[in-house]
């Protein structure tokens, strides 16, 4: 059956279907190609303007999106809150309609508490402007353009000339580390469980509560299961994704001591003997160094998947600029 898309923001993975992810995938596979040409930019969203609005820190995430919108020749601006006229006292909304009347069309927004994409997404609505809105990261609810780079670094290496999702049924992978903060996993359970695979959650507690273990996709029949020791959820893994300690949203004393944590969580060579042969290992960044992974397994290409993920993040927004930038056409 023709699939056409039809999805206006990108708020969360929670409700995609599994032919929203393959066009995603196979758009993001033209455009890797794409940036492999001497000439890297197509002239998909001329005269669209892309409003970059990053509450909170961020390198990989706005650099690609920006570069992505670039590629796209859309024009492009750049909002921070620290020089901006927040400080003078202005509301997100104001700031939202600020870019609005200078004709934004597509609104990349990151904020550290969860539903600020949406409720500006409603209020664009609301008011009939046509723009649309991408969660870029919203507190610890979801990452979605994250989550569907990891998917689109996955797949693109079990089949580099057509990724999509089926290839992922029966994969076993590992998410390791803070999962109570992290909305790249929340994204992730989402899409790999909507894929089929098995997913193993895994940290002290803590950072794993059990209340996660009634997340996922069901109808594309991927497992969830949670594990408080490592080992278990490294045996046999096809993939690996750690996860950064997010000690900025730590309230409470959540860990004995880094060192400890390490200890038992870290993944380190030793540790990947347990998974399968071909094992890589992922991790969004930004990362602590000997803390969640091996300083030098990190930089090892023939485990690491890092840098190709920041690689593939410029593709994979590309795909969803494009997918939502030609409804507008
Ligand atoms: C993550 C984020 O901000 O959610 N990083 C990213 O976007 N690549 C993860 C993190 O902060 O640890």
């Amino acid at each position: 059956m023709e699939f056409t898309w039809n999805r206006h923001h990108i708020l969360a993975l929670s409700d995609w279907i599994s032919q929203e992810y393959d066009a995603v995938l196979q758009t993001a596979s033209s455009f890797r190609e794409v940036l492999s040409r001497r000439t890297k930019k197509v002239p998909a969203l001329q005269g669209q303007v892309v409003t970059n609005l990053f509450f909170e820190p961020s390198t990989r995430t706005r650099s690609s999106f920006e570069l992505a919108a670039k590629r796209l020749s859309a024009d492009i601006l750049n909002f921070s809150p620290g020089s901006s006229s927040l400080t003078k006292g202005e509301t997100i909304l104001d700031t939202a309609k600020t870019y609005l009347a200078m004709g934004t069309d597509i609104m990349v927004i990151r904020h550290q508490q969860a539903g600020v994409p949406n409720a500006i997404a409603q209020e664009m609505d609301r008011l009939n402007t046509g723009v649309s809105v991408f969660n870029a990261g919203d507190g610890q609810h979801e990452h979605p353009s994250q989550g569907l780079l990891d998917l689109f670094t996955i797949t693109s290496l079990l089949d580099p000339e057509n990724p999509r999702l089926e290839l992922l049924k029966g994969k076993k992978i590992a998410i390791v580390g803070d999962i109570l903060h992290s909305r790249v996993a929340r994204s992730n359970i989402w899409s790999l469980t909507a894929s089929g695979a098995e997913v193993h959650l895994a940290g002290p507690p803590t950072l794993v509560p059990k209340l996660f273990g009634e997340m996922g996709n069901s109808s594309g029949a991927g497992k969830l299961v949670l594990h408080w020791d490592i080992e278990p959820a490294l045996q046999d893994a096809d993939f690996v994704m750690t996860l950064r300690l997010q000690k900025e949203r730590m309230t409470a004393h959540l860990l004995p001591s880094l060192r400890e944590y390490h200890q038992r969580y870290g993944i380190t060579r030793d540790r990947l003997k347990l998974c399968h042969k071909d094992v890589k290992v992922l991790h969004p960044g930004p990362v602590n160094r000997g803390v969640e992974i091996d300083s030098d397994l990190m930089d090892d290409p023939a485990l690491s998947l890092i840098s190709e993920q920041v690689t593939n993040g410029v593709a994979v927004r590309m795909a969803l600029l494009y997918l939502i930038g030609n409804l507008k056409n």
